[in-house]
């Protein structure tokens, strides 16, 4: 049972309907530890930026993920993230960068279940978004959830375009962003990807 000062925030305006009924639910809780979110099955995480003591938790997700996970994240295959590597991705550069976190407080340590990530171009008025959620995790609203708050972040900014590269293999991120009303747009000279382009 919630109590009243745990009820769900209003689902967000602009989430289509269907995504509006079902995807993860921020819960208007917020502390040191972040905003509260319970997932479309009942568990609970934290939402927060990424901070610097995030590698080590960075890493084991890292290493929790499948090969395809991985190559649909990064766009090629990668065995490891290596430690400058994680710590260039925990120590944004706040001007530029947004990278927020779903924490599941559950576990000792904790462990970090979904990351989702803007780098602005200015010049471009512009930014490139990146999200992963742990397969374990996958089909509960969690990715739907990072995504909207990063267009929230993008509109935060002012800026006029999000946009990202999608393997055109990856169904589930293709739907995640029809869903959200990206347009696709195929790559000359790279058949199995797709730009993916949201207007703010
Ligand atoms: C793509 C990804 C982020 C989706 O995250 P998720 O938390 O499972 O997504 P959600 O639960 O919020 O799903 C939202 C909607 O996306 C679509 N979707 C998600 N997974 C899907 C799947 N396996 N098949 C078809 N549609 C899918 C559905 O429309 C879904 O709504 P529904 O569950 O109500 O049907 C996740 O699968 C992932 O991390 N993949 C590996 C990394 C990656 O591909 N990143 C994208 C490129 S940067």
């Amino acid at each position: 049972m919630i109590a009243a000062s745990q009820r769900p925030a209003a689902p967000h305006p602009l989430l289509p309907p269907r995504l509006r009924e079902r995807h993860a639910l921020a819960l208007n809780v917020h502390t040191a530890r972040g905003e509260r979110v319970c997932s479309r099955d009942g568990r609970e995480l934290w939402l927060r930026e990424i901070v610097p003591g995030d590698i080590a938790a960075l890493q084991r997700g890292f290493r929790r993920l499948s090969p395809e996970d991985i190559r649909r994240r990064f766009l090629h295959a990668m065995s490891e993230l290596p430690e400058p590597m994680a710590q260039r991705l925990c120590r944004i550069d706040p001007a530029r960068e947004t990278a927020l976190v779903l924490v599941d407080e559950s576990v000792r340590p904790t462990e970090i279940r979904g990351v989702g990530r803007i780098y602005v171009d200015e010049s471009a008025d512009s930014a490139e978004f990146s999200v992963v959620v742990e397969h374990d995790w996958s089909r509960v609203g969690l990715g739907a959830l990072l995504m909207q708050r990063l267009v929230d972040d993008c509109r935060r900014r002012g800026l006029a375009e999000l946009w990202g590269y999608v393997l055109l293999e990856n169904r589930p991120m293709l739907q995640l962003c029809r869903e959200l009303g990206f347009a696709r747009r195929l790559m000359p000279g790279d058949p199995g990807t797709a730009q993916i382009t949201l207007r703010l």
